[in-house]
Parts: C-alpha cells; sequence; structure tokens
C-alpha cells in the first residue's frame, strides 16, 4: 500500500518524477509562481515589557493572524531536540513507521502521509506523525520510542507556553486573563512534519493552502523554509529564525474574538532543498466536543453585531477533515 510507505518512501525508492496523484490543479500551481512579498511577519521578544508584548501581539493578531516569537522560555537546546526526534521517527526504515499507519483520527499516535489524502483534488509532498498530548497523551509505551522523552518534555513546555500566549491573547481583546484558557481545556494535539526533498516543486505543494481549524496553533520550523502566509491578498514568507516559534490564529479564535483577531491561510511550498525540512506543530484546540462555541458576549454589541452563529466544536473538526484542504472556506458558514 502507497500511502503506508509515505513520501520518503517514495523518494528512497529513486523516483525522479512524481506521481500523478501528487499533480495539484493548474490555479494552484500558478499560484506558486507569484514572487513572495517582502513584507516581514512580526518578531516578538517576549521578555519585552508585559505592556509592549501584549500590544504587539494583539497588533499582530489582527493585522497577520501570525507573528513569531523569541525569549519565550523555552530553550534552544529543548526545540532542536524535539526537531532531531521528529527527524529521527521519519527517517526510521519504512516498516517501522507504517505500524503506525491508521485512517482512525481518534488514534493517539499516527503516522500517515496526508491526512487530506482522499479529499483533497491531490496529495502534497509531505509525512506526518500525529500524537495527541495535555489529557490525550498516550500510554508511554505507545509512543515511538524515538521520540518518546522529547513528546513528555514537548508536552510540559508547549502547556506552559500556550497558557502565557492565551493570556497575552485574551488580555490583547481586552478580556479576563483566563478567559481563553478556560475556553481550550488542555485539547492538544502535535504534528511532526517532514517534507522530503522533491523532484518537482513546481508540481505539488508541500502543505495545500488553508487556515486551521483549532483556536490557536504553535509551529517550530527548521533552518529549510517554505512556509507562506496570505497578507492582504498577497503570499509572504514566514522566514526561519533559529530559536523562534510560529505562532497563529487559527479559526475558532477569529470566531470567539468575532474577526478582531484573523486566521489567514498558509501553505508550506514543496521542498525543492536535498535536506528534509522539519516542522513540529502544536494545534490547541476546545477540549468539550460537544459544548457551544460562538463569539464571546463581551465583545459584541448592537454596534457590532455576532459575526457567526453558535457551533459545536467537533462538528468543525468533522467538516475540516472531511473537505478538501482548499483555502479558506469553513469560516463562512
Ligand atoms: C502547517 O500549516 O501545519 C504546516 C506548518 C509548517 O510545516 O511550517
Ligand atoms: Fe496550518
Amino acid at each position: 500500500d502507497e500511502s503506508k510507505m509515505g513520501v520518503k518512501g517514495l523518494v528512497d525508492s529513486g523516483l525522479t518524477t512524481i506521481p500523478p496523484i501528487f499533480i495539484h490543479p493548474t490555479p494552484t500551481l500558478s499560484d506558486l509562481k507569484t514572487k513572495p512579498q517582502s513584507v516581514v511577519v512580526p518578531t516578538i521578544d517576549l521578555s519585552g515589557p508585559r505592556s509592549t508584548v501584549l500590544e504587539q501581539v494583539a497588533a499582530a493578531s489582527r493585522t497577520f493572524g501570525f507573528f513569531q516569537i523569541v525569549n519565550h522560555g523555552i530553550p534552544v537546546q529543548v526545540l532542536d531536540r524535539v526537531m532531531g526526534s521528529v527527524r529521527a521517527f521519519h527517517e526510521q526504515p519504512t516498516d517501522v513507521k507504517s505500524k503506525l499507519y491508521t485512517r482512525d483520527l481518534e488514534s493517539g499516535v499516527i503516522f500517515l502521509s496526508n491526512f487530506d489524502l482522499f479529499h483533497s483534488k491531490a496529495a502534497s509532498w509531505r509525512d506526518t506523525l500525529q500524537i495527541k498530548l495535555g489529557r490525550r497523551l498516550p500510554k508511554l509505551e505507545d509512543i515511538p520510542e524515538v521520540i518518546r522523552e522529547d513528546v513528555v518534555q514537548w508536552n510540559l513546555h508547549s502547556e506552559t507556553l500556550g497558557e502565557r500566549l492565551m493570556g497575552l491573547l485574551s488580555e490583547g481583546l481586552g478580556l479576563d486573563i483566563d478567559r481563553l484558557k478556560n475556553t481550550c481545556l488542555d485539547a492538544k494535539l502535535m504534528v511532526g512534519n517532514y517534507y522530503p526533498h522533491c523532484p518537482q516543486p513546481d508540481l505539488t505543494v508541500g502543505i495545500a493552502s488553508h487556515s486551521d481549524p483549532g483556536v490557536l496553533t504553535l509551529v517550530l520550523q527548521d533552518h529549510i523554509g517554505g512556509l507562506q502566509i496570505k497578507h492582504k491578498g498577497e503570499w509572504v514568507d514566514v522566514k526561519p529564525v533559529h530559536g523562534a516559534l510560529v505562532v497563529n490564529i487559527a479559526d475558532i479564535l477569529q470566531i470567539l474574538s468575532n474577526d478582531e483577531y484573523i486566521s489567514v491561510e498558509h501553505r508550506v511550498l514543496a521542498n525543492p532543498s536535498k535536506e528534509a525540512r522539519v516542522s513540529v506543530a502544536v494545534f490547541f484546540n476546545p477540549g468539550a466536543r460537544e459544548a457551544l462555541h460562538g463569539p464571546f458576549p463581551e465583545l459584541t454589541s448592537p454596534q457590532k453585531p455576532p459575526r457567526y452563529r453558535q457551533f459545536a466544536h467537533h462538528d468543525y473538526m468533522t467538516r475540516f477533515y472531511t473537505k478538501r484542504l482548499e483555502g479558506k472556506t469553513l469560516i463562512d458558514y
């Protein structure tokens, strides 16, 4: 079964042209050709004065939906180690990884090539390892050994940093510091992406343009680059900064904030470099699947009526996983 061998398996088999299922439709491919704008995604120093940090976080969340953070409290050695472990996981023999292959998204540990493979028009040039964090962290013996220790560490670090960011983002909206944290209830998912060298990077993508379905996403990327966001209708590179983490506002937070913060489209180009690109994302999602979410009442008024109706996060995620990964269509329902 080809999808179990992953994209890395294909590359290792020595192919020089990509299989047709990876070739994206013409509109996607012509959109790859536009030169990225020279706008710089803000980098925020979290060790600065709190009022300054608060202002910068709120401004970036309103205008870019993305920012990078430095002096965030996680030592650079910890970042390098988790990246190294994700790389080591993906560089194991195919049969070790394919044992973790499943399309059951409820499973705590999943290796898969593209989760959107069966719904999108074309597959993407990356492999993915997904591990649940927080309350749903799998039993230790179920976490692959090459990455076990780092998953445990990353779970703790992302918890602390996530809470701090939720606090800043809440206050940036003029809300109580705990307002967002109380909505997110410790439902986190870690995703270790591996983007092997692509022999025809102008025919496919690493990850197709999408916006994230959760509340907040934290991304650690290596030095290769390729992550781009849509800003005022144009693509902008999120340039790798060693030791920094990328933070982005996801759909649910745009909705909760009644459009004060924006969840923007982003994509990753297929990797032209000989060296594989690695990224580690943590997705913060609302915990209670059945709870209803909608714009915070504190942010709505007769002058600012709610822009979204109430919905269950569970229904939202089901839509995310069964639609094509194409643009930002989910939020408009
Ligand atoms: C993503 O949007 O989840 C991919 C982030 C990345 O690999 O940089
Ligand atoms: Fe994303």
